[in-house]
């Protein structure tokens, strides 16, 4: 019996990803940018057993029994088995069946990036259980497209690559956790219910409908990921905060003009935009930046030196939603445990 577990972080992003050109192999329709979060409060944990003695491959997700015949687990699977085999890997532990148990601790598919955590961690545990070295996030962007920007710290760009076997859609780390030290994420869970349309099914109606869609891949997201990276590097708070918004604001207009639309921002999700703007002009300079995922739930990035003015004011004027919904994290990458 061989028994490994590992923890992976959410990621976040401020360049979104939305929109496959190859729905099977999930390669994107544009290069995506994210910070990753700490993972004392927010992770997924994976633990995998392989055995001589199991009969089928089997999984639990948090708790519960699900089906292993899901494409992306499979695809996953033999795809770290691949490359375990091409590293020379011990041909009995690559014969034995396995067990996966995986947990998340916060709310899963309500916009929260569970998937991409779920997805990384699952591959990389994978990866220690064969010991396969190298990138593997060419693999966990098979599992969940944005999973592929969990498996590093910091800010992680995502980039879409062109190469037909989706070989050069890899993730990779553009600044380290230790770079921008002072960076904080808070998350406002307005609701915790499953999202009504998928982020799968929502984005693919939206390559096939979406004039818009067009617009900002060919238009808008090249330049912002070239205009954020700088920012990022360059610690220049204003521009980071400006493009993140207007990113968010714009994959929400894309999702709106998706037929059927996709909704998922709801009027708390609106007010707390109206909030953070109003916020800033009064500060006179951006000291808090949101983003929202294919959700109601708002990310706020901001520096550590906003955090305690904004906690104050949130709970002020979201009193439904108070501390207990907040979490904050601070960027660091997947680890055995
Ligand atoms: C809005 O990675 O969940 O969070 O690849 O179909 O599994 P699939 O989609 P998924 O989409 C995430 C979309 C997003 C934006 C982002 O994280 O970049």
């Amino acid at each position: 019996m061989h028994v490994v577990t590992c923890i992976a972080p959410v990621n976040i992003a401020v360049i979104k990803y939305w929109g496959k050109r190859d729905e099977v192999l999930i390669v994107p329709t544009n290069d995506s940018l994210s910070g990753t979060l700490s993972m004392e409060q927010m992770h997924a944990k994976t633990t995998i057993m392989a055995s001589p003695n199991f009969k089928k491959n089997c999984i639990w997700l948090n708790g519960k029994e699900e089906s292993f015949d899901n494409e992306r687990l499979l695809t996953c699977l033999r795809e770290v088995q691949r490359r375990a085999e091409r590293d020379g890997a011990n041909k009995d532990l690559l014969k034995w069946h396995i067990h996966v148990c995986s947990e998340n601790n916060f709310p899963t598919a309500a916009g929260l990036a569970s998937s991409a955590a779920g997805y990384a961690c699952f591959v990389y545990t994978l990866a220690q259980l064969y010991s396969v070295k190298g990138d593997v996030s060419q693999i966990a962007r098979q599992g969940s497209g944005s999973a592929c920007r969990s498996l590093a710290g910091g800010f992680v760009r995502w980039h879409m690559g062109s190469a037909p076997d989706g070989s050069d859609s890899i993730a990779t780390q553009v600044v380290p956790e230790t770079h921008w030290p002072e960076m904080r994420v808070i998350i406002l869970v307005v609701n915790d219910k499953k999202k009504k349309v998928s982020s799968t099914s929502g984005m693919q109606r939206s390559v096939l409908t979406s004039e818009l869609l067009k617009h900002r891949i060919t238009y808008c997201v090249p330049q912002r990921v070239k205009d954020i990276e700088k920012a990022i590097i360059s610690k220049d708070f204003n521009t980071f905060a400006e493009i993140t918004m207007k990113d968010s604001n714009q994959f929400h207009a894309v999702a709106l003009d998706t037929y059927p639309p996709a909704v998922y921002m709801n009027d708390v999700s609106h007010a707390i935009v109206d909030f953070i703007h109003c916020f800033n002009k009064a500060k006179k300079s951006t000291k808090v930046a949101y983003t929202f995922d294919a959700g109601p739930n708002a990310c706020l990035y901001l520096l550590e030196s906003a955090v305690a003015e904004t906690i104050a004011l949130v709970n002020h004027f979201f009193p439904g939603h108070n501390s207990k919904n907040i979490i904050q994290g601070l960027p660091v990458p997947p680890a055995n445990v």
